[in-house]
């Protein structure tokens, strides 16, 4: 079977052309391209070009059974362009004979990498896998080259950083927006093990108050020396309130505690942003103050006292008024009323029924969510022990498809006029053995 998809395959490079084979391929950043057999050696014996997708000019990756490019791996029966990164977006064709290169594959590059999310001033750690020999890290912005952070051969090399290898647990201390970025983890021949996209972002608080209060804004971490700006609301301008630690500011109101700033007595004015900077100027804390007038007291006028005492004492009028009216009602009346007390009792007991069924509605969004993030290739995880996908599995692929035939069960003509609804009975039969 397997020889007669390769059979199948060299007849369409050989008779060439238009019917030749053509291949759309996603695949996770770091992975392996693996070349269709028929593009191979001893079996091909052309040219391979690529064509990058972001502009550039097609250059010759393999002549023969000849490398032109380094990550390309040319061995008998098997051609794989390893460490796939963005750059090798774009197309491979083929040269036979000298004849004009036509299109073979299409190549797209998809981030598999795994999202983490962390704090400004947190720890992030992570269990590698086993055979990590090398950390590399790429700022999240910025085209810098990848940056080698620890090497198991040289581990002493990072001694005094905030990142560590600690046996198997990698860990960075108090991270800080610098940190956002991709993490790989390598084999020692630069194979990818796996990749973590880490995002730093700035710790946000928020505190409601009422004017004369004392009010303690809180440090993101216990380190003392920020820079404090405080943009009052509804304005863009900001000043600066402290200065690596220290306070810039004559109102005396304000004093640094070791927790924080207090602000004592607060006022209407102290409403709106402060931003916390470290000294080299990263984000670590954006606080929100709102600043309330405290509620008046009541204070009324004497004709209002009047007013309500007159109310009270009409109200009390009408309610002793209808309570001797009830009592002087027949107990007949006694199961009308109990009637409408029936019908109301759903209601409420329609009411506690809806509310648990509120949460478990609003989780199924988050789930759809996660689901649409997983792309549709294989991702990074568990990669050592499966191979990295071949186009053989492109055709191999159609088989397990389910396939809905519908099988309608003879009807005996023997039936009469109610055959229809017989059959309706079969039909629907049949349908739910598939379910
Ligand atoms: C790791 O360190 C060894 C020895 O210093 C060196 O030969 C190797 O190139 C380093 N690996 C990386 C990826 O930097
Ligand atoms: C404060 O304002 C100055 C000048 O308007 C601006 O350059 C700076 O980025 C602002 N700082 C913050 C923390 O908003």
């Amino acid at each position: 079977m397997l020889l007669l998809l390769y059979v199948t395959t060299v007849s369409c490079v050989l008779f060439g052309g238009s019917s030749a084979e053509f291949f759309e391929k996603r695949m996770c950043y770091g992975r392996t391209l693996r070349l269709p057999f028929s593009f191979t050696p001893p079996l091909f014996n052309g040219q391979l070009y690529f064509t990058p997708k972001n502009g550039g000019s097609r250059k010759l990756v393999m002549d023969k059974d000849e490398a032109k490019e380094s990550r390309l791996k040319i061995s008998i029966g098997s051609v794989e362009l390893t460490d796939l990164t963005e750059r090798d977006e774009g197309t491979f064709s083929v040269s036979v004979d000298d004849a004009m290169p036509y299109d073979v594959i299409k190549l797209q590059i998809v981030e598999c990498a795994y999202r983490m999310y962390r704090n400004y001033g947190k720890s992030y750690s992570y269990t590698v896998p086993r055979q990590t020999e090398f950390v590399d890290f790429t700022p999240l912005h910025g085209e810098d080259l990848p940056r080698v952070l620890w090497n198991r051969t040289d581990p002493q090399d990072n001694k005094g950083s905030r990142w560590q290898m600690k046996g198997f647990i990698w860990e960075i201390k108090n991270v800080n927006q610098a940190d956002s970025g991709y993490y790989n983890f390598r084999k020692k021949d630069n194979t990818l093990l796996s990749r973590i996209r880490l995002t730093v972002k700035e710790n946000n608080r928020h505190y409601n108050t009422n004017v004369n209060e004392r009010l303690l804004i809180q440090n993101p971490t216990f380190v003392a020396t920020w820079t404090v700006t405080f943009t009052p609301a509804g304005e863009v301008e900001n000043n600066t309130l402290m200065e690596a630690g220290n306070l810039v500011t004559d109102d005396s109101r304000i004093r640094i505690v070791p927790k924080g700033i207090e602000i004592d007595p607060v006022n209407i004015i102290d409403s709106g942003t402060f931003e916390f900077r470290d000294q080299q100027g990263y984000l670590a804390q954006i606080v929100i103050v709102e600043v309330e007038l405290e509620p008046l007291p009541l204070v009324l006028h004497p004709y209002v006292y009047v007013a309500i005492t007159g109310g009270i004492i009409f109200a009390v009028v009408v309610c002793c008024c209808c309570v001797k009216k009830c009592c002087c009602k027949n107990s007949s009346s006694k199961s009308h009323e109990s009637a409408p007390e029936t019908a109301a009792a759903p209601a409420v007991y329609y009411h506690d029924l809806i509310e648990p069924a509120g949460p478990s509605y609003s989780v199924a969004p988050g789930e759809h969510t996660t689901t649409s993030l997983e792309p549709s290739v294989e991702p990074l995880g568990g990669q050592e022990g499966d191979p990295a996908p071949t186009f053989g599995s492109d055709c191999r692929s159609s088989d397990p498809v389910p396939k809905f035939e519908l099988k309608r069960q003879p009807i005996p003509s023997a039936v009469p006029l109610v055959s229809d609804s017989i059959f309706c009975d079969v039909y629907t039969s049949d349908k739910l053995n598939f379910l």
